[in-house]
């Protein structure tokens, strides 16, 4: 080793021909959906990428371009730290920070780089006339009621009283008033009219505001399942995440507009065995052969972000084939049947998730959620840093050296 050749660095490995698993972002589909989804809004709503938890897994700056040039006006964050990587890449627009800052320090960033904190009491509200009153500017803030959720946002039986006292504070400008819905996505049969019910709540608020003269700002209710849902939750803003990256927050509003998949995941077959009859593979020896078998070793595991809880039930994508994985996902790898598949060789590239670069079946992340019993949102956010991000059109190794090769 020398100074000539300094071991490389991971994001450089990351652009090398062989790496062994990674996940593609389309940046196209976010543009797409978040197309469709402004053309279910009228024009007087605005449409905010929810670009929190590094945009849902896909990579939060390269994913906030892609909707802003498909007409999302505003972003939104958790943390401080998702809002100040906005901003470091240079985005303007205005971004709501959805979690609670509560030190002085988080909020005199937001002061500084433009950040919208959500306020859920007057103490911080206090905190940000203390900051912004110092600064000679106006520190621009939203309001946050709950009215069923039971996380953040002030009771919304005071909504109208603490409008009332943010007014007196003269640093501050209420930019927004919003609540969040806590089942829109429930479907019709099994719908407990809690959403109805929030919506009452929130129109009653913004019944007395007007009632008293006062100005709420930007009003918002609706995520992904409130805008598919109704347009009559759509206010002046919606706020949507999992529908941007290309999926449906329910079954039942899967027919509402059509949404591309954002996300593929991709891993490589790194070994080829044939085995006999009666041969157990992996941990435990859950899945034993029942006839001569071709297993192929994929390099990818639950470390990765594939969950456990998925060993032999789920497929992977290749030239159009779902091939069944068996035996229990290890760490790092898992095992694919591939005895219906002679054309597999070493180094095949097969997706586990979304779609093959030709062809339209997709594996959903809904079908996984569903399958270990959680949720799409969670599947798509559990992906780990570990596998690159290749944006389209950025495939190294792709298209010279697996030319001929499916997907
Ligand atoms: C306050 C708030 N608004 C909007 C969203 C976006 O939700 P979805 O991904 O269901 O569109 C979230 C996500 O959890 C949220 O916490």
């Amino acid at each position: 080793m020398t100074a000539a050749s300094p071991v490389p660095r991971p994001e450089e490995l990351a652009r090398a021909a062989r790496q062994r698993a990674w996940v593609d972002i389309d940046t196209g589909a976010v543009t797409a959906n978040a197309q469709t989804l402004r053309r279910q809004l009228g024009e007087r709503t605005a449409l905010m990428a929810v670009v929190k938890a590094d945009g849902y897994g896909h990579g939060a700056v390269a994913v906030a371009k892609a909707a802003a040039a498909g007409g999302a006006s505003s972003f939104g964050v958790a943390t401080l730290a998702e809002g100040l990587e906005l901003r470091r890449a240079g985005i303007e627009a205005p971004v709501l920070v959805l979690g609670n800052l509560t030190q002085p320090e988080e909020l005199r960033l937001c002061l500084r780089w433009r950040l919208m904190p959500t306020l859920s009491t007057m103490r911080e509200a206090l905190l940000c006339q203390n900051l912004a009153s110092g600064s000679g500017r106006r520190m621009a803030v939203q309001l946050k009621l709950d009215t069923g959720m039971a996380r953040l946002g002030a009771d919304w039986q005071e909504g109208a009283r603490l409008v009332t006292a943010l007014q007196d504070l003269d640093a501050i400008e209420l930019a927004g008033t919003y609540s969040h819905l806590a089942s829109a996505d429930a479907a019709p049969e099994s719908d407990d009219g809690l959403t109805a019910e929030q919506q009452r709540r929130f129109d009653t608020v913004l019944r007395s505001l007007g009632e008293q003269g006062l100005n709420g700002g930007c009003l918002h209710l609706a995520n992904s399942a409130g805008t598919l849902r109704s347009p009559g939750l759509h206010y002046d803003l919606v706020r949507v995440g999992l529908a941007l990256y290309g999926h449906a927050p329910a079954n039942h509003l899967s027919a509402v507009v059509p949404l591309q998949p954002a996300m593929h995941l991709r891993a490589r077959v790194t070994l080829l065995r044939n085995v006999p009859a009666g041969v157990g593979v992996s941990y435990g020896h859950r899945f034993v052969t029942d006839r001569p078998t071709r297993l192929a070793v994929v390099g990818i595991g639950y470390a990765d972000g594939v969950p456990r809880l998925l060993s032999g039930q789920m497929e992977a994508l290749f030239n159009g084939q779902k091939l069944p994985q068996v035996g229990a996902i290890t760490m790092d790898q898992l095992m694919l049947d591939v005895t219906d598949c002679p054309e597999l060789d070493v180094g095949a590239v097969v997706t586990l998730l979304g779609r093959e670069r030709q062809g339209d079946t997709e594996i959903s992340p809904t079908i996984w959620s569903q399958r270990c019993g959680t949720i799409p949102w969670e599947i798509l956010c559990g992906f780990k840093h570990r596998l690159p991000r290749l944006r389209e059109g950025e495939r190294p190794g792709w298209d010279a050296e697996d030319a001929g090769e499916a997907c």
